[in-house]
């Protein structure tokens, strides 16, 4: 079965007040399968923000369908829709959105307060534990931010947005403010996750970045442009110790 399955999906913004309407999407048609890497490409303001929120039920279409695991989204009511977005969907931010004055295993611990499901404290601190192990960072748990690399920062991120075991990772820029090295270990984290069959779906406006996806979606003036899969990924991995070899004497 499709992940996510869209049809003729529309979004339009401003119709009030005779104003201009923008066509932020026009015309979508998408399927994701569970176990893929996609990378979402395309100019700015071409629509990749509004795809990746209606992805991950924070917003809905103007118009069409969208079926995320075979259930109809724009059927269901507010309460019904956060509960699929907590129980489904994992998002990573260009700007990570971690709370500052609290500790990395805190930041991953919070998803699985929001819905605790009868979980004893004990349970979700392990939980939280072992998300932070999966990123490589079981001895930066009592970190704050600001005592984090920006790679660390994204990484407890990734921690969070795994916590809940979510079916889809949504990752907007998620490099966007890394510098190489470190674009190049998340890379490689996406790697390892896609690898133990999590599915990814990342924006990026770098092909060096997109090229780590298996598959490549182009998006235009809120159509898809181009749609097909990338031949011969790089390896993340290599990228990097080839990238460390040549920036350390
Ligand atoms: N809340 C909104 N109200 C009105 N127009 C919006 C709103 N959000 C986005 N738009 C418009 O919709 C279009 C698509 O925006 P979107 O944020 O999806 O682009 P994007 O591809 O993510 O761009 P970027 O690469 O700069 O992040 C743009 O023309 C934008 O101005
Ligand atoms: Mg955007």
């Amino acid at each position: 079965m499709n992940l996510v399955l869209m049809e003729n999906l529309q979004r339009y913004y401003g119709t009030g007040n005779g104003g201009v309407t923008v066509k932020a999407l026009d015309g979508i048609d998408l399927k994701i399968l569970p176990g893929e890497f996609v990378a979402i490409m395309g100019a700015s303001g071409s629509g990749k923000t509004t795809l990746m929120n209606i992805m991950g039920c924070l917003d809905l279409p103007t118009n069409g369908k969208y079926f995320l695991e075979g259930i109809d989204v724009t059927t269901l009511n507010p309460d019904q829709i956060a509960e699929i977005r907590n129980l489904k969907i994992g998002f990573v931010f260009q700007s990570f959105n971690l709370l500052p004055r609290t500790t990395a295993l805190e930041n991953v611990e919070l998803p699985l307060l929001y819905r605790r499901n009868g979980q004893s404290t004990r349970a979700i601190r392990d939980h939280a534990k072992e998300a932070l192990s999966r990123v490589g960072l079981e001895d930066r748990m009592d970190h704050v931010p600001s005592q984090l690399s920006g790679g660390q920062q994204q990484r407890v991120a990734i921690a969070r947005a795994l916590v809940n075991r979510p079916s889809l990772i949504l990752a907007d820029e998620p490099t966007g403010n890394l510098d190489t090295e470190m674009s190049l270990e998340i890379m490689t984290l996406f790697q390892e996750l896609h690898g133990s069959g999590i599915t990814i779906v990342m924006v990026t406006h770098e092909p060096d970045i997109a090229r780590f996806a298996e598959r490549k979606v182009v998006v235009r003036d809120g159509k898809i442009l181009q749609d097909g899969p990338i031949p011969n990924p790089a390896r993340a991995e290599e990228v990097l110790k080839r990238f460390r070899e040549e920036h350390t004497l």
